[in-house]
């Protein structure tokens, strides 16, 4: 069974699919590796790093395509490539089937079984996979450097000859992964944080990393579904959220949003009137731009400028750590490929609770109920 692993060509990206060390178990395990050349430079690996691993470094994108049964990547092919794999080839990567489900179309029409790490199901068996919580580590830690580059002042309280320092006051909007890792950066860093998020489990893991939680009466409404995610909230119930946020938005140095709902827009959590309120020189790092923004003056992987605060909303910080982001995106690959993998033969069980749940499309038809159903609905 050959794996190929592409170079990823859209602009910004940096990351690899898998980095040398997979590439090694994977051989272990009896399958054959082949790579693009210079698929791993961003990371920081290069063709040589590859192929003493183990793996073939191949030149032509063409025939690596063609000669492959899996293959790897970290943003979805484009429809060329996808047409260039062998009918029923395997595919797996982050293939966004709910928010733009046609572009998977040539997949379907080329009998390829697709995988996407973004339906993963976030089950105990499964943890070694979780590339979305791999990604929102990365996120959310680098978002917290972001702001402290940003802002004219320091983040640790200082004691010095010439008096003292205060520390920097963060405040971050959603606690699910990435604003977690962002809560813990920005208090390693000696920031004062704060926290806010609709599901009240939240509360106890935001105290537990030192940083107060900003409690809203939500009137009592269920908050988060059965998998623990975020439900979509009511109006009103949005807006006790809002007016919390814009008072406490008034002392805050940096702001990190990464509030989600799957498969809906991000929720508003700030509107033009809670950023003019926030001090000149503050910063927002809003991690919801891919999905709509919890901004609304935020402009996906623009900058703009109000009033002397700053509103970023970088759609991929993990490619701007893309050696650890790489690493860790190769391991969840490497762990998932190995449930496809028997004695170095593809052995597809879609009986199995992983894989069934994560594939796409299987032999010319869309496996998953939710991406059929986008689907439809896309060609209305
Ligand atoms: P996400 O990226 O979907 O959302 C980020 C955060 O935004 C969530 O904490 C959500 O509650 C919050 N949010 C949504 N609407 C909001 C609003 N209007 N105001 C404020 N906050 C709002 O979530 P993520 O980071 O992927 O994780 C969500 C849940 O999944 C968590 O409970 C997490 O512990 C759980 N999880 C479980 C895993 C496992 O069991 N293997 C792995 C990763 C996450």
């Amino acid at each position: 069974m050959n794996i190929a692993v592409l170079n990823e060509n859209k602009a910004g990206e940096s990351r690899v699919a898998l980095m040398p060390e997979s590439v090694q178990k994977l051989v272990a395990a009896k399958a054959s590796v082949s790579i693009e050349s210079g698929a791993g430079l961003g990371a920081a690996r290069t063709d040589e790093d590859f192929a003493n691993a183990g793996a073939t470094v191949v030149n032509d994108r063409n025939a690596l395509l063609a000669g492959a049964d899996v293959v790897v990547a970290v943003s979805r092919p484009a429809k060329d490539d996808m047409r260039r794999m062998k009918k029923a080839a395997v595919v797996l990567a982050f293939l966004r089937p709910l928010d733009e489900p046609e572009k998977l179309l040539p997949a379907l029409e080329n009998g390829l079984t697709t995988f996407s790490m973004e339906l993963v199901p976030r089950i105990t068996r499964a943890q070694a996979m979780d590339a979305l919580s791999s990604m929102a580590t990365v996120a959310g830690y680098k978002a917290v450097l972001l702001g402290a580059d940003r802002i004219p002042r320091m983040f640790p309280l200082l004691m010095t000859e010439a008096g003292t320092v205060p520390p920097a006051r963060v405040l971050v909007l959603g606690a699910g992964v990435a604003g977690l890792q962002a809560i813990a950066t920005a208090r390693r860093l000696g920031a004062v944080v704060e926290a806010y998020d609709v599901r009240a489990a939240a509360g106890e893991q935001v105290r537990s990393l030192g940083a107060k939680f900003l409690e809203v009466d939500l009137g009592g409404i269920q908050t988060e579904d059965k998998g623990g995610y975020a439900v979509e909230l009511s109006p009103e119930a949005l807006k006790r959220g809002r007016d919390l946020i814009a008072e406490q938005a008034k002392s805050a140095d940096v702001i990190i949003t990464t509030a989600q709902v799957p498969g809906r827009k991000a929720p508003v959590l700030m509107d033009e009137d809670a950023v003019k309120g926030m001090k000149r020189g503050s910063v927002v790092i809003d991690l919801a731009g891919a999905t709509g923004g919890n901004v609304t003056l935020s402009k996906a992987d623009e900058i703009v400028e109000r009033n002397g605060v700053t509103i970023m909303a970088p759609t991929n910080l993990p490619a701007t750590v893309p050696v650890h982001a790489s690493q860790l995106y190769s391991r969840n690959v490497t762990a998932f490929l190995n449930l496809l993998i028997k004695d170095g033969e593809l052995n597809i069980d879609m009986n199995d609770d992983v894989v069934g749940p994560s594939c796409v499309t299987h032999q010319g038809q869309w496996v998953n109920q939710r991406v059929a159903a986008a689907m439809e609905a896309a060609k209305v």
